[in-house]
């Protein structure tokens, strides 16, 4: 598995190239909202993908979890007064969001499964935080050659996904390998029983 992420590495997260390979409204569409849920967007780094659901949610909210201060003070700039209280920042890398149990809707993790510190704490926060029937969307670099991204060395693959999933107790409900819906991206889709 990848070491954590550089803040130094902080512009790439918001280069254009990314956003056209991975892009915010295809995130968003992966998360199936009403607009007035709850999502917990883990690792949500400077907020590119966070400010998008967000802005899907006219009547519900955001809670992004960072656990780096220069990525979570990047994030905190994009808090627009329209955006105002329905997207609050969760800075800590112990695994230790201040929401009830099954208090989310949705949780989100784009780019993060792979560099997720103390994964088994993470996870375990993710099935707390889910309500029943709550979903569990990961987008993350494949298993490929490609001409940008992590190294295939640093990055899980679906199969490894999909396992991860599973011993979580999520029921899978869609999954796409890269070069289907996304050119270098897999995702997926779960269901917390
Ligand atoms: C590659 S970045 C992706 C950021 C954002 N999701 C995006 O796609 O633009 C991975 C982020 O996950 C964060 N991260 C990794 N493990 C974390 C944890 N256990 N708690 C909070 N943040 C974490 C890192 O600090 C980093 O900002």
């Amino acid at each position: 598995m990848a070491d954590a992420f550089d803040p130094q590495h902080a512009g790439r997260l918001e280069d254009p190239a990314r956003l056209k390979a991975l892009p915010p409204e295809h995130v968003v569409r992966l998360l199936r909202l009403r607009g007035d849920e709850t999502v917990v967007d883990y690792g949500a780094g400077t907020g590119i993908y966070t400010v998008a659901v967000a802005a899907a949610l006219p009547r519900g909210r955001v809670i992004a979890v960072e656990a780096l201060p220069r990525l979570a003070q990047l994030l905190r700039a994009k808090i627009t007064p329209e955006l105002g209280e329905r997207l609050a920042i969760v800075e800590t890398d112990s695994n230790t969001v201040p929401a009830p149990d099954g208090s989310a809707d949705r949780v989100l993790m784009v780019d993060v499964l792979h560099h997720l510190y103390d994964q088994p704490a993470a996870l375990a926060a993710v099935t707390r935080l889910l309500r029943p029937g709550g979903l569990f969307v990961v987008v993350d670099w494949g298993d490929r050659e490609r001409p940008v991204g992590p190294p295939r060395e640093h990055v899980l693959g679906l199969a490894a996904v999909r396992d991860v999933i599973a011993r979580m107790g999520l029921d899978e409900i869609e999954a796409h390998e890269p070069e289907t819906e996304l050119p270098y991206h897999l995702a997926v889709v779960a269901a917390k029983p």
